[in-house]
């Protein structure tokens, strides 16, 4: 094909679908992403409610360290007799056994500790009280680990109630290892909690706001909406919402923050909840951001924690009175409540999601009641109902179900998968319709950080872009990240105390969002059909089973070849596995167990099973050529309640389609399964549970789409370029009747597929700009190897 054969043409007055809130973030506070990071406060533990609840080895002194200096002698003890408020009962008393040189306690902060910069000024409050014989004044410094002061305040405690106290700090040196040091002298007995100490600047200047630099990076992305608080995190817990664990419940994060909850975050630490509802819809309009709340259903998927039908009305009217914070007038109950935080106007909400990654079926019994009760109250809020954590299978087929049997609005999808899935499936949403609910791509990345992870992501966007008729909004997830308290990754930002970086994943969903467009343009391609089809064909290879801490038996293990009819005994038909907890202590674990291999490409798999003991199922590996490629039928996975087919290409694992399934102990199981070239069913007790296709990645000789921006009146081009060679086309934007055009070209390449962003060099991948102008409405482009380029046509 020679180079003026291929064109793209954008025809810039044929408008399609609108591309709305399309591309935004994702916030959980998973990875210390709220407390430790997007929230500012620098004091860890502040009001002495750590717990074990939250995680094995805390206790309501984690990060806390008691100072006797020059001989000085104190006993600290957390105590609950007298407490600030009844949702705030831990609190220390500093008993004073002798003063020395001082005695007391310092915080250690998140990381390294609090992050002091130089010239900046710290604002730190506490609640104190006294006992008759203390009289001293207590000093509040900012020291580096050596003792050495950047800072100092002085308080004076008056009462023997509980009073706050505030004072500022202006540090005089930058240590970000600092500790905030709280000493005092004298006799008896002082009494502390809710020790606070914020940087003066943060993000827009809010009173418990945000931390500047990890806020300034959000909001230089521009995003259409920020989905909130997660996540597992909104439905992991128990019912009732008083409870430290309860399931996320919204309005125990609202008002003072010493009244709010110490809360079990299921990602096994503490939330202070300071960063709750009205910080995140003040947040969402500083950043220019919609609001999409997403609410428990009363079902806890994770736990089989289930409300009763009959109590469902609480739960109810916790998403009724939401729309009524973020929207109501102030004449109302919660609209009030809005005002009176200091926020009179309406947030403007016009989402709303029930559930995340539901599965089962009573959360498809409950949904309809929240569904029907908001319509009738709001009919214009957009209702998001759920379809699981993957992408297909049983439980992805039964969110989209209830979603057309309901009419909700859209459907939070969720998919954490290869590069090379995401390649496979660029034409996902291509056959979706428009008169259907649409697509919230609630979370999606694919495993990895590097340039090559964000290519990926590029070109599938351009699949979502181009299908905006079905796909409404999209977050990548999840957002961010405490290098020193990782709970999950690739996340698309990271930080630590006082340094933030985005991932080149980041830099791509920034292109994509600043260069959005309201209306996709039609885009037709000549010349660019040539697609690269994958060579790995057959599913082939060895055959392996893997149990993890339990002891199955396995029998009848047969291997047909459907082409031929021949047929191969796998291990003298049986075998047993055994890795319980005793195995382990014994020595005796049999983990893992080789079945031969086949080069066949039509096949049948059948086997017995019976779970002897432990808690969940087994793998059976099939088509491995190794360990890091390979297919698995995960039986009893995820806590014993899943059947799923995973496919491992380069040691990244796509889930292609799961049901529920619990694997029970002395049952015995048939289990079949069968692959004709990239097909796989799997049966079990000769019901049909899996039937999906391992799709393998045809490269695109480009990824395209075109959108039109009626604020600038700007063409918007996105061209992927995911191959190992550059590829020219010729530019054509049809209809514009202009002589010439100025093109800014925003481009990622030049980058080497493993390239990371990292502290060091946190814009290693990103995108560059450059300019350029036409004679007559066309223009030729080379796009480079592995690129992203976005044009804004004008
Ligand atoms: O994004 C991390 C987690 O992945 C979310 O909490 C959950 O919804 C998904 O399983």
């Amino acid at each position: 094909m020679t180079r003026a054969q291929r064109t793209l043409t954008i025809y810039t007055q044929e408008r399609g679908a609108e591309l709305g809130d399309l591309f935004g973030i994702f916030f959980e506070d998973l990875n210390h992403a709220a407390d430790g990071g997007l929230y500012a406060e620098l004091v860890q533990n502040r009001s002495f409610e750590f717990d074990p609840i939250d995680r094995a080895e805390y206790h309501a002194l984690t990060a806390w360290e008691k100072i006797e200096r020059g001989g000085g002698k104190a006993e600290i003890n957390v105590e609950d007799s007298h407490p600030l408020n009844p949702r705030n009962l831990h609190y220390v008393a500093i008993d004073i056994v002798s003063e020395g040189g001082g005695v007391g306690m310092m915080n250690l902060g998140f990381n390294s500790g609090i992050p002091a910069k130089q010239g900046e000024t710290y604002l730190f409050s506490v609640y104190a009280r006294r006992d008759a014989s203390f009289d001293e004044p207590v000093v509040v410094t900012i020291e580096g680990t050596d003792g050495t002061v950047h800072g100092e305040a002085t308080i004076v405690v008056q009462s023997s109630e509980w009073t706050q106290y505030a004072a500022t700090i202006t540090a005089n040196a930058t240590d970000t290892s600092s500790r905030l040091v709280i000493v005092t002298k004298g006799k008896g007995k002082l009494y502390l909690d809710m020790v606070s100490l914020f940087p003066e600047k943060t993000f827009r200047n809010r009173p418990n706001g945000m931390r500047e630099d990890i806020a300034a990076l959000l909001a230089d992305l521009k995003p259409k909406f920020m989905r909130f608080p997660g996540g597992c995190l909104i439905h992991d817990g128990s019912l009732n919402p008083d409870d430290r664990d309860s399931m996320y419940r919204w309005k125990n994060t609202l008002g003072d923050i010493a009244q709010r909850p110490a809360r079990r975050n299921n990602w096994s630490y503490n939330q202070t909840l300071g960063l709750g509802y009205y910080e995140y819809f003040l947040f969402c309009e500083d950043i220019g951001a919609k609001p999409i709340p997403i609410l428990p259903g009363g079902y806890d998927p994770h736990h089989k924690r289930i409300v009763p039908i009959d109590e469902l009305q609480p739960w109810i009217d916790d998403a009724l009175d939401l729309i009524e914070f973020a929207n109501g007038d102030p004449s109302n109950e919660w609209g009030a409540i809005r005002a009176q935080l200091g926020h009179p106007e309406p947030f403007g909400l016009e989402y709303v999601g029930i559930g995340n990654e539901e599965v089962g079926e009573p959360f498809f019994e409950r949904y309809p009641y929240f569904h029907r009760a908001i319509k009738e109250k709001y009919p214009d809020i957009k209702i998001i109902n759920s379809a699981g954590p993957f992408a297909a299978g049983s439980e992805y087929d039964r969110g989209w179900k209830s979603a057309k049997e309901n009419k909700s609005d859209l459907v939070d999808e969720h998919y954490y998968q290869s590069p090379e899935w995401f390649l496979a499936n660029y034409n996902r949403y291509d056959t979706f319709k428009a008169d259907e609910p649409k697509v919230f791509l609630g979370e999606y990345a694919s495993w990895g950080n590097t340039y090559y992870n964000a290519l990926v992501e590029a070109a599938f966007m351009t699949g979502l872009e181009k299908n905006a008729h079905a796909v409404g909004l999209a977050c990548y997830a999840p957002m961010l990240c405490n290098v020193d308290y990782i709970n999950w990754k690739p996340d698309m930002i990271w930080f630590n105390n006082h340094e933030v970086y985005g991932t080149a994943n980041y830099y791509v969903q920034k292109l994509f969002m600043h260069h959005q467009g309201d209306q996709l343009l039609k885009i037709e391609a000549y010349g660019l059909d040539e697609k690269q089809e994958n060579t790995m064909k057959p599913i082939n290879g060895a055959f392996a089973l893997e149990t993890d801490r339990c002891s199955f038996r396995f029998w009848d293990m047969k291997l047909v070849n459907n082409d031929s009819g021949e047929m191969k005994e796998l291990n003298g038909l049986s075998a047993e596995l055994s890795d319980t907890d005793e195995d382990r202590l014994g020595g005796t674990s049999l983990r893992t167990l080789d079945l031969g291999e086949t080069d066949w490409e039509n096949y049948t798999l059948s086997l017995k099973a019976q779970k002897i003991s432990g808690p969940k199922g087994f793998n059976l590996y099939f088509g491995k050529r190794d360990d890091n490629n390979q297919l698995i039928w995960d039986f009893g996975g995820w806590q014993n309640q899943d059947s799923a087919l995973c496919s491992s290409m380069n040691g990244r694992t796509s889930c292609l389609t799961q049901s529920i399934f619990n694997v029970e102990p002395d049952m015995e199981y048939e289990l079949t399964l069968e692959v004709s070239g990239r097909q796989i069913r799997a049966w079990i007790n000769n019901v049909l549970f899996h039937d999906t296709e391992d799709k393998l990645p045809v490269i695109e000789p480009l990824y395209y789409s075109a959108s039109y921006e009626r604020s600038t009146g700007d063409v918007i081009v996105k061209v992927v370029n995911v191959q190992e060679n550059s590829v020219s086309a010729q530019i054509a934007l049809a209809d514009l009747h202009k002589t010439s055009l100025t093109v800014e070209v925003n481009e990622m390449s030049d980058h080497a597929p493993d390239d990371e962003n990292t502290f060091a060099s946190p814009e290693r991948v990103s995108p560059k700009q450059k300019e350029f102008s036409t004679v007559g409405c066309s223009f030729h482009y080379d796009f480079p190897k592995h690129s992203i380029t976005v044009f804004r046509v004008r």
